[in-house]
């Protein structure tokens, strides 16, 4: 079976330096913080060209720091697209705050600047730009439009870490290095992910790195002096030494995903059924996933058909996302009514296939011969 991502080829390659560093940190007993999680948020800063890392436990404790460091209150709304994974809004609902939803770009599928000023109201406080995928969503205008309202952005950038957004000055900047604070996951099937759980924020102001540096830590500036209510939330060394050994091949992995990408593209153009994963213009793509659209009025029989096929024939497939954030019974109450036409018919037509950093010949050409012999079986 093709899987989504093959974590283990990857592993064998770094296994040496992994084992390694691995024996070291259970020598030395230096389990949590330490040398190795403060050389991983040196090179990560130096990798992102920001200012300040703050590691954390996970992705979303990443974006629920970021709002509380923010001194966001409960009733303050926060925008998000609908179409993105749950953690995005999760946390805005866990703090009291209220998530307003907006759609997307049919294309890119990310939000963008006009989604966003259509629901901007005196309440708006933040704005989470969710780089799906593995591009960057347009971020001048999102940038200027928030400026313009006095509002914050937290980049949402768990799926996108190593793209590059160019700006219309020609600065290239990378995702999660722009807004107030950008936050990543480090979950293992991610661009760089670790063997277990790991997040960071990410942010070039020194007020906001201590504050979030301080929340993350039990709200203490000093150690038992609780400045605030926070929370724990830590990297650990071990996953530090994972970080440390893959962060240095994170553009060759990168780099890998997007020839994959490429040889997609060539053999899906030709599937009129398909619709080949569009290019935000400023931004490069890491290519998390790979996501087509079926175009096919009857997409969801067709997607749920072609999913049994692949299966058959060896081949894995997702669906990310196959419902919005508005119609999880979770977010019914934050559902202003109405639709969200361009979410609805992303929901109903993307599927997801293998995508990672040890894709091969032998791998592309069994995804595309399968997915090309279903099409062409139904003439
Ligand atoms: C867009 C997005 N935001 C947030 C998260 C949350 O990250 P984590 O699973 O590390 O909490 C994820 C990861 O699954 C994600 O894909």
């Amino acid at each position: 079976m093709i899987q989504m991502v093959d974590l283990k080829t990857q592993y064998q390659k770094i296994k040496s330096e992994i084992d390694r560093e691995m024996q070291e940190v259970l020598d030395t007993c230096m389990f949590i913080g330490g040398p190795k999680v403060n050389r991983f948020r040196e090179d990560l800063e130096t990798y992102l060209g920001v200012k300040h890392v703050i590691p954390c436990a996970n992705g979303t404790d990443a974006l629920q720091i970021a709002m509380m460091a923010l001194g966001l209150k409960p009733g303050d709304e926060v925008i998000v697209p609908a179409f993105t994974y749950v953690a995005t809004a999760e946390v805005i609902g866990l703090l009291g705050l209220t998530p307003v939803m907006t759609d997307v770009d049919p294309d890119t599928m990310n939000i963008t600047a006009k989604h966003i000023e259509a629901v901007i109201t005196p309440k708006t406080k933040a704005i989470v730009p969710v780089h799906l995928f593995g591009q960057s969503a347009d971020m001048d205008p999102i940038m200027a439009l928030a400026k313009k309202h006095g509002l914050f952005v937290i980049e949402d950038n768990a799926q996108a870490i190593g793209s590059d957004y160019k700006s219309a000055d020609g600065t290239v900047r990378k995702t999660g290095a722009i807004g107030h604070y950008g936050c990543t996951s480090f979950f293992p099937s991610k661009n760089l992910g670790c063997y277990g759980d790991g997040g960071a924020m990410m942010t070039n102001d020194d007020a906001l790195a201590a504050k979030a540096r301080m929340i993350a830590n039990h709200g203490q500036s000093k150690q038992y002096y609780h400045d605030e209510i926070g929370v724990n939330s830590r990297l650990d060394a071990m996953q530090a030494v994972v970080l440390n050994a893959k962060l240095k091949h994170l553009d060759t992995y990168n780099a890998a995903r997007g020839r994959a990408a490429a040889y997609y593209d060539r053999v899906f153009a030709q599937i009129p059924e398909l619709k080949i994963p569009a290019r935000e213009p400023n931004s490069t793509h890491v290519f998390h996933q790979y996501t087509l659209q079926i175009t096919a009025p009857n997409s969801v029989e067709l997607r749920d058909a072609l999913k049994a096929y692949l299966q058959e024939h060896g081949v894995s497939m997702m669906i990310y996302y196959p419902v919005s954030l508005y119609k999880q019974p979770a977010f019914a109450q934050y559902w202003p009514g109405g639709e969200f036409p361009v979410t609805e018919a992303l929901c109903a037509s993307v599927f997801s296939l293998p995508m990672h950093s040890e894709m091969t010949e032998e791998i592309l050409e069994k995804v595309t011969g399968a997915v090309k012999a279903f099409f062409e079986a139904r003439g």
